[in-house]
């Protein structure tokens, strides 16, 4: 695109390098860009919001963030989840200014304009006396809504009403989320509420190496391979944990910028039984070694549900760490205890952006409903350890953001660009790879972090 896109004459092409793989660093400050990406990716494309097990009842809200917008999510009397926009049409107050609660109605503090849970007006006070009559009609003056989807029990939106379906958002994704998020009939839930926290960083530090940045575990989180979880005893040399086998495996990225890595099992099953595992069908692996909230006795209603060749991969090459495009990550991870098992562990995070150096980072942790409590427990105890707030994986990453966003506006930084080009050859999907998308496979590389910005190309240009 050669159409200016910043008020200094500055097009994306200037940004963004598609032959070189590419992107200037500038793009982590610019304010003006940062207004702009409001605009063109939150308030177009599909965005997360939370669980539908945060707002169990009729009348249950929460408060959370569009992009730059605050939406009220509810539950309304017919049990519907409903987004609006947390701006009252009368003079634009805050509606809801707690974070969430249980409301029949939503009054404005201002003047008391008064909103169902699903947005639509009710009343205003004195409303014939104040209004002579030349009040617009009730269905005028509802909140603004937007187009919602539940997915798994994830709860998205977008304000493109018109826009592609969500279905056509996760497009060959799909294929791979509903092993994550659609494992059983009863489904999933939040293990309390979020946690979150602010981090003075661009909200695209986090949401590019959410896109399965893998490269960085082996430096950044060096301490997993030393002392942590994936640490084991000094060999005859004095080397303690390598974490270069975790690095290898299959990478996927598809249309839209969802993106996920999934990694080789095979090892963590020969550690664990002492048997080769190439030789195991699907049920017997997913049975020694079951998915991350998944017993052995839940194992049965996974073979129902999925196809051969989503158990072959769940069974496998499992994802373990991926994204929703623009700023969600998952995680389902293995965690290897000191006993010789493997706990799960599942966390959900969005990096909302608050400014073009502020980011608030939301972290769900997750179970199935139908996972025993102790384990539950166990679950929730090891996610808050390693992945939240407080959790030590993280710390290390969100060390990262602030340096690379104060950086991106020095006279001199704002030029340098950050480089992709690590990347698997065209061809390199295995042909024993069942499932669809854009494939890798190997040690880990940039490839998913590129589609990242080609996604976030293609919206900012569209
Ligand atoms: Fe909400 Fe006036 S601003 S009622
Ligand atoms: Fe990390």
């Amino acid at each position: 695109n050669t159409n200016p896109i910043l008020s200094d004459g500055t097009k994306i092409s200037d940004l963004i390098d598609l032959e070189k793989h590419e992107v200037k660093m500038r793009t982590l400050s610019d304010p003006e860009l940062y207004a702009l990406e409001m605009k063109k990716i939150f308030a177009k494309t599909w965005v997360f919001l939370g669980h539908e097990t945060e707002i169990p009842n009729k009348g249950d809200f929460i408060v959370r963030d569009m992009g730059s917008d605050s939406v009220i999510v509810a539950r309304s009397s017919d049990e519907q989840i409903h987004v609006s926009l947390n701006v009252c049409p009368h003079r634009g107050m805050k509606i809801a200014t707690v974070d969430g609660g249980n409301a029949a109605a939503h009054v404005c503090i201002y003047h008391g304009w008064t909103f169902r849970p699903n947005g639509d007006f009710i009343a205003a006070p004195m409303e014939k006396e104040c209004m002579h009559g030349k009040m617009r009609t009730k269905a005028e003056l509802g909140l603004h809504k937007a187009r919602v989807s539940i997915y798994g029990g994830l709860i998205f939106a977008t304000w493109n009403i018109d826009g592609p379906s969500f279905e056509d958002f996760l497009g060959d994704a799909k294929w791979y989320f509903d092993t994550l998020w659609c494992r059983t009939t009863a489904g999933m839930e939040v293990l309390g509420p979020p946690q979150r926290f602010i981090i003075r960083a661009n909200w695209k530090t986090a949401c590019e190496q959410s896109a399965s940045d893998g490269f960085h575990t082996l430096t950044l989180h060096r301490w997993l391979g030393e002392v942590g979880p994936y640490a084991k005893k000094p060999d005859a040399e004095g080397k303690g944990g390598d974490l270069s086998p975790e690095m290898y495996g299959v990478e996927v990225w598809t249309e839209h910028g969802h993106t996920m890595r999934c990694i080789e099992l095979d090892r963590k099953i020969q550690r664990l039984t002492g048997r080769d595992p190439s030789s195991m069908s699907a049920e017997e692996k997913l049975t020694l070694l079951p998915p991350p909230g998944i017993t052995r006795e839940m194992v049965p209603e996974l073979l129902k549900r999925f196809s051969p060749e989503q158990l072959h991969v769940m069974s496998w090459r499992p994802p373990q760490v991926g994204n929703f495009f623009p700023n969600g990550l998952f995680e389902f991870i293995y965690l290897p205890q000191p006993d010789g098992t493997v706990l799960g562990a599942m966390a959900l995070h969005a990096y909302i952006p608050k400014g073009p150096d502020k980011l608030e980072f939301v972290n769900w942790i997750l179970a199935e409903k139908d996972t025993p409590p102790e384990i539950k427990a166990r679950m929730l105890r090891q996610s808050i350890q390693l992945l939240g707030t407080s959790g030590m994986v993280e710390q290390d990453d969100s060390d990262t953001w602030p340096h690379m966003t104060l950086a991106a506006k020095g006279a001199m930084s704002e030029d340098i660009t950050l480089k992709y080009q690590a990347l698997y050859e065209d061809d390199a999907k295995p042909a024993d790879w069942p499932g669809p998308g854009y494939v890798g496979e190997g040690f880990t590389k940039d490839d998913t972090q590129w589609q990242w910005w080609k996604y976030w190309h293609a919206l900012m240009t569209a």
